[in-house]
């Protein structure tokens, strides 16, 4: 997979899934320290609660994650307190690795597919469509992905919490939108994972989702969650997005005619990158 997928990882790893014991020889994320990761999930809960009642009584309406958010430990220290400062788009574009539509291929959609076995677990597909604000479709679009594999293990030096890793699912896959925006990925349904932002702290299933626009300066990052995850109330990132409706556009749908006779279940979620109806993505500064 190209390098491109691989920094994506790398910085998902570092912000996100904190192993729950780090490889040896390397020391513990300081993100992780002793002090956060002795918090309860009921303490986390009773604060997160505490912030949500706040924003419903306030009457605001807000759209995105808010970056200050305490009980997403890891953050607190590194979350922007700044406005972005803008670059001169050229001198990065000058330097910056580009894609052409060759150097994409049919098959690297079919993350199943990728080894020389199948991977275990639940073979899904995930399709949907991504749409201006306006509703017309984005064309030619690259759209990266990686997730953790069914029993919720990424392939990375630090992910060395106890779950099995699959040798026969790398957890990475990429697609060009068609002429009406649609992406499709087959994959194995990701499976929750510990990370050490509090004592018994899980992650609702998900899978990251990139897209690159035409260069590095508009790439957009996101996560998709899977419906009815019992999780979700818990998780603070999650979470960070206070308000309802925003976060539940980042839940995908069952869609049965997504789904195939004795061959996998389907998942609808579309992608709208901007107006009051957009899917959140990170800030370029926060990817986690
Ligand atoms: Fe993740």
């Amino acid at each position: 997979m190209s390098s491109t997928t691989e920094t994506f990882e790398d910085r998902h790893r570092e912000h996100d899934a904190v192993p729950a014991t780090p490889p040896p020889g390397l020391p513990a994320d300081p993100a992780a320290s002793s002090d956060a990761a002795a918090d309860s999930q009921s303490q986390l809960s009773e604060e997160m609660e505490r912030i949500q009642r706040g924003y419903e009584a306030s009457g605001e309406r807000e759209h995105g994650p808010r970056l200050d958010y305490a009980p997403y430990r890891s953050s607190v220290l590194r979350h922007p307190t700044k406005d972005p400062h803008h670059v001169d788009p050229e001198l990065i574009e000058l330097s910056s690795p580009a894609f052409g539509h060759r150097d994409v291929g049919d098959l690297e959609s079919d993350l199943t597919i990728q080894s020389g076995g199948e991977p275990i677990g639940e073979r899904i597909k995930v399709r949907g469509r991504i749409l201006d604000s306006a509703g017309r479709p984005v064309r030619g679009q690259l759209v990266e992905v990686w997730q953790a594999n069914a029993a919720g293990r990424y392939i990375h030096k630090r992910d060395q919490h106890p779950a099995p890793i699959d040798p026969n699912f790398t957890g990475v896959g990429r697609c060009l939108t068609g002429q009406d925006g649609s992406y499709e990925f087959t994959t194995i349904k990701p499976g929750p994972y510990p990370w050490k932002n509090h004592r018994n702290a899980w992650r609702p299933a998900h899978i990251h989702f990139s897209l690159f626009g035409t260069d590095f300066t508009q790439r957009l990052i996101t996560q998709m969650y899977f419906p009815g995850d019992p999780l979700f109330s818990l998780d603070p990132i999650y979470r960070s997005i206070v308000d309802d409706q925003a976060r539940r556009r980042l839940v995908a749908e069952y869609d049965h005619e997504v789904s195939e006779h004795e061959w996998l279940l389907g998942y609808r979620w579309d992608i709208v990158l901007g107006g009051s109806n957009r899917t959140w993505t990170e800030p370029e500064e926060d990817e986690r």
